[in-house]
C-alpha cells in the first residue's frame, strides 16, 4: 500500500505519510526486542500512523507527544487518538522543529524514551528552488563538527539534521529513535554520531522498498539507533529487511575511517598507506555541448548540432566513464576541446595559433560564460579545471567514479595523440603502456578489490572517490602480491623520466 501524498505541500514538507502497515511493521519489530518505553515522541507526526502504531504496540508508555507544521494533520490526529481513547496521555504541538525549544521539551520524557517517526523527505537545495524557509537556521559552519557542519554543506537533506538533532539531545539518556530516511542520510547520520563519540550502544539499518510503501525510487531504510548512558558502539549491523535475519552485512567507524565492510577492512587494512601514484579526476568543463565532440570528415559536430571547423592543435581524443567501465576504450567516439594545459593558463592566446577554434568558443560564449559553477569566475575565459600534466600522460589506468563495476582499464594514446577522460572519471597517469599494464594488474588484483570493497557504498551517487582510490599504498599491493622488483623498476623509470610532462600539443 503507498503512501498517501498531499500536493503541492508535499515538495516543501517533504510530506510522504507513513502507510499504517508500515508504521505497524516498524513498531511490531522495536516491540519484538523487549524494548519498552515510557515515553513516546513523534516529532514530524503527520496523520499520525506512527503514533497510533506505537501506542498500540508499548502499552507500558504514559506520556506521547507528537508535533507537525500542519494543523490540519494535527486536527486529524486529535480525532484519531480520542476514538482510540488515547487522548489523556498524548500532547499534540503545532509546532515547526526548528523552532522547538527542544531542551526542554525532552525533559518532560520519562526513560526509557521512543522516538519513532519519519522525518521530511526533502534537501535544503530543493527547498532553495521553491523558496521555502522550511529549513535550520544556517549558523556558524566553519565548526566543523557540530549540525552546522550540515547547514553548511551545499546540499543536504532535511532529515539528516533533525535526526541528528534528536541524537545530540538524547545523547546519554535512554532511548530508541528509530526514523524512516534514505540510507545515505542513515549513514551520514551514524558517521556524525561516531565521529561526536555519541552514546550509542547499538544501532541497526533494515532496508525498506520505498517504491511500494512510498512510490519513491530511492535506497530507503529504518534506522534504529539506541542510546544509553555510556554506549560506544561504532558498528551499525545491516539486516536484509523489516525482520530479525541474520545481518547481511557490518559498517563502521574505525581508525577514523568509515568503513563499509569490517571484515574485508581487518584482513587487508595493512594494505592502507602512502599515495604513491597520485590519482587525478578527468577534465571538468561543465559544457559538455560546447566541448564535447564527434569527427565528422574534418570537421566536428557538437552537442548543438553545429558542423564546425577546427584546428587539431586543442581537440583531444576522450572517453566517457561508461566507455571505460564497458571496455569500449579502445577506440574514443568523442573529442574534448581543451582551451588550457593547466589551470589558470592564459587562453586568448588560442587566437594567435588557433584563430579557428577561438572563433569557435566566442561563437558559444553565451554558454560558456554562464557556467554556474563559481570556480570560473575571475579566471581566463573559457577556463577549465582537471587539466596538468597528467592529462597528457600517453597511458593512464582509469576508472569511472560513477558506475557499480570495479575495472580499472588502461588507456593508451589515439592517432599519436592522448587521450583524455571527463570529470566523473579518475585515473593514475603512466609513461608506457607496460607500466599501465603492471599498474591496472595490481590494481584489479583480489586483495586491491578486496581493500577497497571494505569502503565502498555501492548505493552511494558516486561510490567511487579519489578519497577512496588513495588510501591504498601500491608498493605495500606489490609487496602483497610479490612484485615489488618490478614496481621499483618503474618508480625509478618516472623518476628520471617524467616523460608525460612532454605534452606533444601546445
Ligand atoms: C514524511 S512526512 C511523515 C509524516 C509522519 N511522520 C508519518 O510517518 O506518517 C513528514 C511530515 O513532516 C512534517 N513537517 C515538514 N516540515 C516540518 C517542520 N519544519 N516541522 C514540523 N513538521 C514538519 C510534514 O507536515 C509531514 O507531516
Amino acid at each position: 500500500m503507498a503512501s498517501e501524498k498531499f500536493g503541492s505541500q508535499s515538495d516543501e514538507f517533504g510530506d510522504f505519510q507513513t502507510p499504517g502497515i508500515l508504521a505497524e511493521r516498524v513498531c511490531t519489530l522495536l516491540a519484538d526486542t523487549g524494548y519498552q518505553p515510557t515515553s513516546l515522541l513523534e516529532p514530524t507526526c503527520g496523520v499520525g500512523n506512527f503514533l497510533i502504531a506505537a501506542l498500540d504496540r508499548f502499552p507500558l508508555v504514559n506520556f506521547g507527544l507528537g508535533l507537525d507544521i500542519n494543523e490540519e494533520y494535527l486536527q486529524r490526529v486529535d480525532e484519531r487518538i480520542s476514538a482510540k481513547s488515547y487522548d489523556q496521555k498524548v500532547k499534540l504541538l503545532h509546532e515547526n522543529f526548528f523552532h522547538v525549544d527542544w531542551s526542554h521539551l525532552l525533559l518532560k520524557l520519562t526513560e526509557p524514551i521512543l522516538v519513532v517517526g519519519n522525518p521530511p523527505w526533502v534537501t535544503n537545495s530543493t527547498l532553495g528552488s521553491l523558496g521555502s524557509a522550511n529549513l535550520p537556521k544556517k549558523s556558524n559552519f566553519q565548526k566543523l563538527n557540530g549540525l552546522e557542519a550540515i547547514t553548511g554543506k551545499s546540499n543536504f537533506d532535511i532529515s539528516e539534521w533533525m535526526i541528528v538533532k534528536l541524537l545530540e539531545l538524547l545523547n546519554g539518556r535512554q532511548a530508541i529513535v528509530a526514523m524512516l530516511c534514505k540510507t545515505a542520510v542513515a549513514r551520514k547520520v551514524l558517521t556524525h554520531a561516531w565521529k561526536n563519540d555519541f552514546s550509542i550502544s547499538d544501532s541497526r539499518i533494515h532496508p525498506i522498498d520505498a517504491s511500494e510503501y512510498f512510490g519513491a525510487a530511492v535506497d530507503a531504510c529504518l534506522l534504529v539507533c539506541r542510546l544509553s548512558r555510556t554506549g560506544r558502539n561504532k558498528n551499525c549491523g545491516i539486516y536484509r529487511d523489516l525482520g530479525h535475519s541474520d545481518v547481511s552485512s557490518t559498517f563502521g567507524y574505525h581508525d577514523g575511517l568509515l568503513i563499509s565492510d569490517i571484515a574485508a577492512y581487518e584482513r587487508w587494512k595493512h594494505l592502507s598507506g602512502k599515495e604513491i601514484y597520485k590519482w587525478r579526476s578527468g577534465v571538468k568543463h561543465d559544457c559538455s555541448k560546447v566541448m564535447e565532440l564527434r569527427k565528422e570528415g574534418e570537421r566536428y559536430r557538437n552537442g548543438l548540432d553545429g558542423l564546425v571547423e577546427l584546428e587539431d592543435d586543442y581537440v583531444f581524443p576522450m572517453l566517457k566513464s561508461s566507455e571505460i567501465t564497458y571496455g569500449r576504450s579502445k577506440t574514443p567516439t568523442r573529442w574534448m576541446l581543451l582551451t588550457q594545459k593547466a589551470v589558470g593558463d592564459e587562453t586568448s592566446v588560442i587566437g594567435i595559433i588557433a584563430p579557428k577554434t577561438w572563433r569557435y568558443l566566442l561563437d558559444q560564449s553565451h554558454l560558456l560564460d554562464r557556467r554556474a559553477s563559481s570556480i570560473y569566475r575571475n579566471r581566463p575565459r573559457f577556463s577549465i579545471f582537471g587539466v596538468g600534466d597528467y592529462t597528457f600522460a600517453p597511458w593512464k589506468v582509469a576508472i569511472s567514479g560513477f558506475y557499480k563495476q570495479w575495472n580499472f582499464a588502461t588507456v593508451g594514446p589515439y592517432e599519436g595523440k592522448s587521450v583524455v577522460l571527463d570529470d566523473t572519471s579518475y585515473f593514475l597517469a603512466c609513461e608506457s603502456e607496460q607500466e599501465a599494464r603492471f599498474i591496472a594488474g595490481l590494481l584489479n588484483s583480489s586483495p586491491a578489490r578486496e581493500f577497497y570493497s571494505s569502503f565502498i557504498f555501492w548505493d552511494s551517487k558516486r561510490p567511487i572517490t579519489i578519497d577512496t582510490l588513495s588510501k591504498l599504498d601500491l608498493s605495500l599491493l606489490s609487496a602483497e602480491l610479490g612484485c615489488t622488483a618490478e614496481f621499483d623498476r618503474f618508480r625509478a623509470q618516472k623518476r628520471k623520466n617524467p616523460s608525460y610532462r612532454q605534452t606533444e600539443l601546445f
